[in-house]
């Protein structure tokens, strides 16, 4: 089991990526802490990943991330219930499309105290509890970026501005805390088959083909969170570049996919621009080659 005993902390995990997420790192023998609002969706996720009988503990405590008295009290009792954290994933998100010119300006705060505050918050409570004293074995803070920070759309300024904010956000903590055995990184997706992209129709089974589902996500982070990412620090996971890998993967003859070093020309040839963005994350397209086969 790839995270055998690691204790893993996912915010907005009560519905489509943190839960999935969550489920997928259970799955891989991790000890979870679960949060958001809604305790509902939190106590369905817990029974779903107590019915994996892995036999790994998970603690539910509901908290607002724009509230940091809140988020400070749920990581406290996460700590006394599962111990020291391995790893935060500051995931919860919220988002509206509108016309910037009429958009509510109230939400405007909204969105960005979610997706930016939240994310601050969740580091800033999650800090006295991160294991930070094995240089082998570092902790990670990861946030859910999305694919909107370099390619923005109408409607969706408010969202935009947060994601792009988060970026500066990690550049400044891995720089500040570079000896301490933290690491920071995001994975930065397109469209997601969730709530919050598709409302209540997510998971309906008639997602347009571009939309990805929530666990075509997971190896990501499970990646991110696992021994051989250690060295990986304030990267930025671009589903987009990724998937156009597992795509090639799967039409490239096996003898030209053992590894990444055999691969590397290969898609140096086939594909000079995934693989001018992806070169330096040559430890997670192996990882990606072997969870294909
Ligand atoms: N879906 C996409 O197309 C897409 C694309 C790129 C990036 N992302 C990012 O992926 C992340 C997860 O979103 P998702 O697509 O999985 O959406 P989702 O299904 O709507 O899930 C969002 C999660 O965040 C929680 N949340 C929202 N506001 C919160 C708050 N104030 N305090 C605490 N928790 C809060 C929600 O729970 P409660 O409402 O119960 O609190 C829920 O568990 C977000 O950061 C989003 O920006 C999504």
């Amino acid at each position: 089991m790839l995270l055998k005993g690691k204790t893993v902390i996912i915010t907005g995990s009560g519905r489509g990526i943190g839960k999935s997420v969550a489920i997928a790192c259970a799955k891989e023998g991790a000890n979870i802490g679960l949060t958001a609002r809604t305790l509902d969706e939190l106590n369905e996720v817990k029974d779903e990943i107590l019915k994996l009988g892995t036999d790994v503990r998970v603690s539910v405590k509901t908290a607002d991330v724009t509230k940091y008295e809140e988020i400070e009290g749920a990581f406290k009792a996460f700590h006394e219930e599962l111990g020291e954290f391995n790893a935060v994933i500051a995931n919860a998100g919220y988002s509206r499309m509108w016309n910037s010119h009429e958009f509510d300006s109230n939400k405007f705060t909204e969105i960005m105290n979610v997706n930016v505050s939240g994310v601050f918050y969740a580091f800033k409570a999650a800090y006295p509890y991160l294991k930070k004293d094995d240089k082998n074995n570092k902790s990670r803070f990861i946030i859910t970026g999305s694919g909107a920070f370099t390619t923005p759309m109408p409607k969706l300024a408010a969202y935009t501005a947060s994601k792009y904010a988060v970026v500066g956000l990690q550049n400044a903590l891995a720089l500040e805390y570079k000896k301490e055995n933290i690491n920071f990184t995001m994975v930065l997706p397109t469209q997601v088959d969730t709530r919050m992209l598709r409302g209540r129709k997510a998971g309906d089974g008639n997602k347009p083909p571009n939309v990805m589902n929530a666990k075509e996500l997971n190896d990501y982070y499970l990646f991110l969170l696992s021994d051989r990412a250690n060295k990986t620090d304030n990267a930025l996971i671009f589903t987009s570049d990724f998937g156009e890998i597992r795509n090639l993967l799967s039409k490239t003859p096996p003898v030209k996919r053992e590894n990444w070093e055999v691969f590397k020309p290969y898609l140096e040839e086939n594909a000079p621009k995934i693989y001018s963005n992806v070169r330096k994350l040559g430890k997670l397209v192996e990882f990606l080659i072997n969870s294909t086969e």
